[in-house]
């Protein structure tokens, strides 16, 4: 027993001299087969270690109202593209051609989208990245954008606003979400690591919720969720959750890592947020129903008023 410990120690330290640069998620280090976790990400890149890290858990009574933070504008978003869906051995990823981009929500500039990638549970389980009062989602979708002026993502982590993640979760529905077919049938044809298929036409549109459903967010600066983890991330996290159906779920769950095993739990845990704030949106909302309110009280003394 002892000597197996020692042996797994000594595996252990060995792994990390020698795949520096490699990372693994919680489910997949074993003492057979030790990998760098997120604790070790550090190893791998020490901006893992930073005081800026995502994802967080969102404790709504402590977020601040922010009334810059407007509804969003999503420019192009309904547009189709016939992208590449691929197995990088952390995760499903779509590259995206570079005509959507979104403006408002108090971003400085239009972020134009570069790559969406999900993460997920075990068979439909608990398997967001960012949680809400300590609830975990059974998935979470990141699309990835960036500052226009940037030509490629490398560089615009170099700005320390030169990205902008729109998060979404998801939720266990009764019903089959038909709009995720394409993505859901994909899969089946990138199970191994390094794969890859076309994706046919889909939108992003018709993969987040209804516009009039996306004015509740948070928003907070963090990090990418995985090595490096550069802080130049400026993160949103919709509220509204997208529905999909348990077997929807599941399906994630047959792709593989890169040894083969089920790829299942792809979340970092929560960071530390080390005095750093989360806004909501919402503010505007509160002051304009109270300046309604005023007025309504206003006409109806009015009304009231002999004349
Ligand atoms: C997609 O897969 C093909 C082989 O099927 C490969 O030649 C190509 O490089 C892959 N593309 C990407 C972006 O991984
Ligand atoms: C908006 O959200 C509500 C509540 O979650 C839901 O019932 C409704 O179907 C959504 N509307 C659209 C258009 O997605
Ligand atoms: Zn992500």
């Amino acid at each position: 027993m002892q000597q197996h410990l020692i042996q797994c120690i000594f595996l252990a330290s060995f792994m990390k001299i020698c795949t520096g640069s490699d990372w693994c998620y919680e489910s997949q280090h074993t003492c057979s087969s030790p990998c760098n976790g997120p604790e070790k990400w550090e190893h791998a890149n020490k901006d893992c270690a930073g005081r800026a890290q995502s994802p967080i858990n969102i404790v709504h009574r402590k977020t601040l109202p922010d009334e810059r933070l407007t509804a969003f504008q999503f420019k192009n978003y309904q547009n189709s593209f016939g992208g590449l869906i691929k197995n990088n051995g952390h995760s499903v990823q779509v590259t995206l051609p570079h005509d959507a981009f979104v403006i408002g929500g108090d971003l400085e500039m239009p972020y134009k989208a570069v790559q969406f990638h999900l993460h997920w549970g075990n068979k439909g389980g608990p398997g967001s990245e960012h949680t809400i009062d300590g609830e975990q989602y059974p998935m979470e979708l990141h699309i990835v954008h960036m500052k226009e002026k940037h030509s490629n993502l490398e560089d615009a982590l170099k700005d320390p606003s030169g990205v902008a993640v729109l998060g979404f979760f998801y939720e266990e529905s009764n019903r089959v979400n038909r709009k995720y077919d394409p993505i859901i049938n994909a899969l089946q044809s990138i199970r191994m690591t390094g794969t890859n298929t076309s994706l046919g036409t889909v939108s992003l549109e018709q993969l987040i919720p209804s516009q009039q459903n996306l004015t509740n967010y948070y928003r907070y600066r963090g990090s990418l969720t995985t090595p490096g983890c550069t802080e130049s991330v400026i993160w949103t996290v919709f509220e509204n959750p997208i529905p999909l159906s348990k077997e929807q779920l599941e399906v994630f769950s047959n792709l593989q890592f890169k040894d083969g095993k089920p790829m299942v739990a792809t979340f970092r845990p929560v960071q530390p947020l080390n005095g750093r704030m989360v806004y909501r949106s919402g503010g505007a909302v509160v002051l304009a129903s109270a300046t309604l309110l005023v007025a309504s009280i206003a006409m109806a003394m009015g009304l009231s008023q002999p004349n």
